[in-house]
């Protein structure tokens, strides 16, 4: 055999292999839902398994994919959104969807024709996909493609990167939500913003009349990014504590609809004080030792004070510790002073106490430290030795100034003039 030959041979056998090992993409290119539909009377839910099987656009007869459960119903879905796939989800939701005109300023215009297309009468889906870590979501509207029933389309897809964002008090804040909508140039965007039962619009958009229907102050939206590439992103001037909640971005196309939601907590990072500032005491002596944490949020926070014992490496947990009811402030933050009393002794010379704070707004907790000095204990420290030298060069240079004043007070104006005519 030529080496040229074997080259070629090998060269394909080599391209073989790849092709082996992409093609069990079968198992590779599905994605596990379930589809959740009301049935019966009394209404009761009813779930069934669902294999998506993702095929290219245009074939649209496939393999029926090698291991199925029984009871299992298999979708032959062409996502050209790109969207559906990704081995990251574990959560997968389908529900029937209802194609409808929908009476909003921002969407009224997509249906004004009236002419709604067949495809209509036909089972259409809603999909929502997650990941576990509520990283990446997805939501998408499955169309009928071509006659058989099992045979969907992707023809609207939203996304977002997270679906839970920690978003800092007072910074700003770019929630993302991207948008798929194949060649559809009729389409709205809407962001509402939902706490407590309470909902309103912040922002909504007709895509189709390139008009702003609803825009709240310090709400704003990338139209260049919007129609380039499908970034539909809210951007927030500033995190208040009132945009703590749930984030809705919704995508309409004519008809039919896909939603996003985002749960945004608003975290904002205590200021933290342990007083008495300079601690000092007589050995029998009570100390309250105040731990201040101001303008913190959430509202759950746990604080501990430890002791570091003279010659001890390791920090122990002190019992007692009392809590102030909690204030707000102004800004929907909250405040909180915990208590702790000690009582001085000789041994506790040098004890190093701290307050320590574990809050959602620091990953690795936060502590402020005083060493506790008892009075007649090693006599005085360094410190205090700096104090007794700054107070003498205090007095020194207090007294001679004095001095120098008294001396050109008593002193005739004729001595001042000789003075100032002597040369220097
Ligand atoms: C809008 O998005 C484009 C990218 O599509 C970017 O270059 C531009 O800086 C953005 N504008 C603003 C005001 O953020």
């Amino acid at each position: 055999m030529m080496p040229s030959t074997i080259y070629k041979l090998s060269f394909l056998a080599a391209l073989a292999a790849v092709f082996l090992v992409a093609s069990p993409a079968h198992g590779a290119e599905t994605l596990s839902c379930r589809l959740v539909e009301e049935v019966g009377v009394p209404r009761t839910l009813q779930q069934t398994p669902v294999l998506l099987q993702f095929t290219d656009s245009t074939s649209l007869t496939t393999d029926y994919p090698e291991t199925v459960e029984p009871g299992t119903l298999v979708f032959y879905v062409s996502d050209p959104s790109g969207q559906l796939l990704s081995s990251e989800f574990t959560y997968c939701e389908l529900t029937y969807h209802l194609p409808q005109e929908v009476e909003l300023n921002w969407v009224r215009s997509l249906t004004r024709e009236k002419r709604s297309p067949p495809s209509l009468g036909k089972s259409w889906y809603s999909l929502s996909a997650k990941s576990d870590k509520d990283e990446k979501s997805v939501s998408a509207v499955l169309g009928p493609r071509g006659d058989q029933k099992d045979h969907l389309a992707v023809s609207l897809a939203v996304y977002s990167t997270s679906a839970l964002v920690n978003a800092v008090l007072g910074k700003p804040l770019s929630l993302s939500c991207g948008m798929w909508r194949g060649q559809q140039s009729r389409f709205a965007v809407e962001w509402r913003h939902r706490a407590l039962g309470n909902g309103k619009v912040l922002y909504a958009y007709d895509g189709w009349q390139d008009k702003v229907e609803e825009e709240l102050p310090g709400y704003r939206m990338n139209f260049s990014s919007l129609h380039k590439e499908g970034d539909v992103s809210l951007s927030l001037e500033k995190v208040d504590v009132k945009h703590q909640g749930t984030f809705l971005c919704t995508a309409y196309l004519p008809y039919v609809r896909a939603q996003r939601d985002i749960q945004l907590q608003v975290t904002a990072k205590p200021q933290i004080s342990l007083l008495p500032a300079r601690l000092f005491a007589r050995p029998g002596e009570e100390l309250t030792l105040s731990c201040e944490i101001s303008h913190f949020h959430p509202l759950e926070i746990s604080v501990d004070f430890l002791v570091q014992l003279p010659g001890e490496s390791q920090s122990s947990l002190l019992p007692g510790t009392s809590l102030s009811p909690h204030g707000h402030n102004q800004d929907g933050t909250y405040s909180i002073t915990a208590f702790q009393r000690i009582t001085a002794s000789h041994d506790l010379h040098g004890a190093r106490y701290s307050c320590r704070v574990n809050h959602a707004s620091a990953a690795n907790g936060m502590s402020r430290i005083q060493t506790l000095q008892i009075a007649g204990v090693s006599g005085s420290s360094l410190e205090d030795y700096m104090y007794l030298f700054l107070t003498a060069l205090f007095l020194y240079g207090f007294l001679s100034y004095v001095h120098r004043t008294a001396v050109s007070f008593f002193r005739t104006p004729k001595e001042a003039n000789d003075r100032k005519s002597k040369p220097e």
